[in-house]
């Protein structure tokens, strides 16, 4: 067993054992034995439908037992299941190997299209077993094994692809690395793991096995491998020169689908499909968010709503961390510091000025005499549990701690009664939104010195079992606490399901993870799990659980409201159920930077578009020059919160000048725009179009746009490209070679396919482009709050392209129910002069809402004069701007001109 090499640290105030990565050979088997000599599997058997075939594999030769035992019979199953989606699913015959619970993600449903209609086409050779992935209608192939034997182990599996030449890989988050992937000597480790200073070139919190493949012209693929262990993927070339990515996973089965594209924003869409399309988020999730670890008592959090308004930044959304619990217990106030009367006192005053709350839950439940949430939770059997029936223990910020069981029958309903009854209207807190945190799960008990039962923890406990938890008596409690031996015969002692005979401690195959090993700083890998699994399998799983079930209660809570979920850990399909912040970075540039490559691949890449980064970063103190420049930024991003640790320096927007002015101007911009951006959230959330598009999506031809990891589109027709050099104001940045606009001054910008530079960007101010072609409604005026910016007129802001021609869309809806019954959906288009609105336009808005047109501006009209222009319309001559004044009413279609 590798044994983390431990340094003590402190991690938001709270000890914590902070490992220092060992690197390890992914590719020494045991015993010398080369996982390249594996025999590889032979198929036979070959059915071949209509839609797809069936074959058996056999182990072609004697074992090799690399990081594991071979197995020796699989079956292989391919299906055409859409014309762009294709799934190649290789599992063990018996069905013993962990597959990933049916009910915990979305599959797309097994349909069958004739194979002549696909756009892929899947090739076999049968001896050695290989196979291809080829686009038909230009050749291309996307997927080839024939370079390496597939490995099939009981704790090992491989599949390795070759590439092409310096590919352009995008995806297999979460991670700090560049957008587009290194793919020389590059491992992207998933396993998910507390990650305090969000490490570079490591696993993070959360795992989405699916990567973006581009080919200029050739087209854009996405590979997703459907498969929760633990998993190193390698993007690397060989001593021949030949470039391959290849999977390498501790368990589990090959579970491919292949989504033909081309285009890049399809590859998105059929990757909704596959995993699910995102939850909708309410209209004010898109105001702007304050939380800090450390508001030490409720008057300190009113105090900073305050001084929001008395600095005029509006705030939409407060937010408290832990500090509001007693003892760190979920679902207590702290009597003291945050009485429940007075937390009701500060929601109803939030409430009353139109402002938001959001709380924290973590999910290690205190084990303690007299807790109700734990006693509850122990006696409905929802803990996880040790193989004696004990619930399992580790340290969290409350002290010693069980996790629920997600798996387990009862633990959806208790989860939900504790939200339902700490957070009802009446009595209790009538919070807006949940926070999950630490659900990877963190474990401050993660190494083999730790006793669960001692939470002093550093330094270290003394050494008193080397296995906590084995269902030892507790001492100082009472029976019911003593390990519970109804759980013991529900988990039929020592069986558990999957392949049986597997170390559920150590894999020796080693995906490299930042924390140590498998169970470093989490919970152990043998625990099994109510329905028998194994953590070994599904602990990539246990944020994504935690997320499904938190949706379900904060359904239960607000029944008809769309739920606002924010979680830590997530696993592909997370998006469905819950949004993700990148967790604990730094007040540095470098993560201010890194916040918009992590930015590029979640909202494309995972379906996950309500992200965003810690405004002005966690740990570590912000400045004055670096917060502003981030508040400005991150007003173009979708998920907006200003969030800093326990021993930061406050860095609330208001504490400094500069920041306060550039965050005003931040803020005033982006809920003007807010009306486009909801709508660019509901075609992502309906249609699977990413709100948040990288520059090559939409030049997917432009080789100069393939790794641009600074700028993006915010919708599909804004160009945001801020400063990202420390403390400068320059930035260079490229314009693909199409019309585009100031959208600031108005003014036309003929991009040449060029970088363009710009000096004396102060920073209260970053270049935004209009792409020509499009039209982005507005609002005409901010507002403090997103109710009273919905009784803001509309304008419509129109580019045209270089042929005069532009679209744009417009959804409106109340904003916050789960169902909406009248909706608007209004395409608008120019054409040379003439506008014209059109599409249902059912929704009537609220008492007091605006629902009308008050002007709209088309940009680029050098070449007119005030008199060829109708009633009504006025000409800027120094930009060429056309404004046209007037009322329409948006609940009807409507054509007019300029
Ligand atoms: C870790 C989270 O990542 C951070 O955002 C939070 O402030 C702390 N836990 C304390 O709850």
């Amino acid at each position: 067993m590798r044994v983390p090499h431990l340094a003590l640290g402190l991690f938001a105030g709270a000890p914590f054992a902070v490992a220092v990565p060992t690197q390890s050979s992914t590719l020494v088997a045991r015993d010398g034995a080369s996982v390249n000599d594996c025999p590889g599997y032979e198929a036979s058997n070959v059915v071949n439908s209509d839609a797809g075939l069936t074959a058996d594999l056999t182990l072609a030769g004697d074992v090799c037992n690399a990081y594991g035992d071979d197995l020796q019979d699989l079956k292989l199953v391919v299906e055409y299941q859409t014309k762009d989606r294709l799934h190649v699913k290789i599992y063990d015959k018996d069905e013993q190997v962990y597959q990933i619970q049916e009910e915990l993600v979305q599959r797309p449903p097994h349909n069958k299209t004739p194979s002549s209609d696909a756009d892929l086409e899947f090739k076999l050779v049968e001896k050695p077993f290989s196979f291809t992935v080829t686009r038909k209608e230009n050749g291309e192939i996307l997927f080839d094994t024939s370079g390496s034997q597939l490995v099939f182990e009981s704790q090992y599996l491989r599949v390795r692809t070759s590439l092409p030449k310096n590919p352009n890989i995008y995806g297999l988050g979460e991670h700090s690395d560049t957008f587009r992937l290194p793919n020389v000597n590059y491992r992207r480790t998933l396993w998910n793991a507390e990650s305090p200073f969000i490490p570079r070139n490591s696993n993070l919190y959360g795992s989405h096995p699916v990567y973006f493949d581009h080919r200029g012209s050739k087209g854009t693929h996405g590979v997703f491998l459907l498969n929760a262990n633990g998993m190193a993927v390698i993007l690397n070339v060989t001593d021949s020169g030949e470039q391959y990515l290849e999977y390498n996973t501790i368990g589990g089965i090959v579970d491919l689908y292949f989504l033909a594209g081309k285009q890049p924003a399809e590859v998105s869409k059929q990757y909704a499909d596959t995993v699910g399309y995102s939850a909708m988020y309410p209209y004010w999730t898109f105001g702007f968010h304050q939380c800090k670890y450390g508001y030490w008592d409720v008057n300190m959090v009113a105090e900073v709503v305050g001084n929001y308004s008395t600095a005029g930044i509006p705030l939409e959304v407060m937010w408290t961390d832990i500090d509001y619990m007693d003892l760190r217990q979920d679902f207590t106030t702290d009597p003291e510091r945050f009485p429940m009367n007075k937390m009701r006192e500060l929601v109803s005053t939030l409430h009353s000025r139109g402002q938001r709350y959001v709380l924290i839950l973590d999910p290690g439940v205190h084990l303690k005499e007299g807790y109700s949430t734990y006693e509850k939770g122990h006696e409905m059997g929802v803990f996880l549990k040790n193989r004696d029936g004990s619930d399992y223990l580790g340290i969290q910020w409350a002290g010693t701690v069980a996790w629920p069981d997600w798996l387990a029958p009862n633990t959806s309903k208790w989860w939900a009664d504790e939200i339902v009854t700490a957070f009802n209207a009446d009595s209790g807190i009538d919070l807006d939104g949940i926070w999950v945190d630490m659900n990877e799960a963190s474990n401050f008990c993660g190494n083999v010195d730790c006793n669960p039962m001692n939470p002093g923890g550093n330094p270290p406990a003394p050494k008193f079992d080397p296995r906590p938890n084995t269902g030892r008596p507790i001492p100082g409690f009472p029976e019911s606490f003593q390990p519970n031996k109804r759980s013991l015969d529900a988990r039929q002692g020592d069986k558990y399901k999957g392949l049986p005979n597997r170390d559920l401690l150590v894999a020796r195959y080693d995906p490299v993870n930042h924390v140590g090993d498998l169970s470093s700083s989490t919970i152990w890998t043998n625990t099994t799990n109510y329905d028998g699994t194994v953590q070994y399998d599904t602990h990539n799983l246990h944020g994504h659980s935690m997320s499904r079930v938190t949706y379900d209660a904060m359904l239960a809570r607000r029944p008809g409201l769309r739920p606002m979920v924010l979680t830590r850990s997530t696993f592909a399909g997370t998006g469905r159920k819950a949004t993700h912040w990148f967790g604990d970075n730094y007040s540095a540039w470098d993560d201010y930077r890194i916040s918009i490559q992590q930015m590029l691949a979640w909202v494309p890449m995972h379906q996950m578009p309500m992200v965003g980064s810690d405004v002005c970063g966690f740990n570590g103190n912000a400045d004055e020059y670096m917060c502003a420049r981030w508040a400005m930024m991150a007003a173009f991003q979708p998920f907006y919160r200003n969030h800093a640790e326990f021993s930061s320096v406050p860095q609330e927007f208001y504490q400094w000048k500069l920041t306060t002015a550039a965050a005003k101007k931040a803020i005033d911009t982006r809920y003007k725009l807010i009306d486009y951006a909801y709508t660019a959230l509901y075609y992502q959330t309906a249609k699977g179009t990413p709100m948040i598009n990288p520059v090559f999506f939409l030049y997917p031809e432009d080789a100069n746009t393939f790794g641009i990891q600074t700028q993006w589109f915010y919708g599909d027709a804004l160009l945001i490209s801020p400063v990202t050099t420390d403390y400068s104001d320059a930035v260079t940045f490229y314009l693909p070679k199409d019309t585009f606009y100031d959208y600031w001054t108005g003014e036309r910008v003929q991009g040449q396919g060029a970088n363009v530079t710009r000096t004396g960007v102060s920073y209260t101010d970053i270049p935004v482009h209009i792409r020509g072609g499009t039209i982005v409604p507005q609002r005409n005026k901010s507002a403090n709050t997103t109710t009273e910016l919905r009784k803001q007129d509309f304008v419509f802001l129109i580019a045209p392209d270089a042929n005069g021609k532009a679209t744009g869309r417009l959804y409106l809806d109340e904003g916050e129910k789960l169902r909406q019954d009248k909706v608007t959906e209004l395409t608008i288009t120019y054409n040379n002069g003439q506008i014209s609105v059109a599409g249902p336009a059912k929704y009537p808005g609220l008492k007091g809402e605006s629902i009308r047109l008050k002007s709209f501006k088309v940009l680029g009209q050098e070449g007119l004069q005030q008199g060829d222009l109708g009633e009504g319309s006025t000409l800027d001559p120094e930009t060429g701007a056309v404004t046209v004044e007037g009322s329409w009413s948006l609940n009807e279609e409507f054509e007019t001109h300029i």
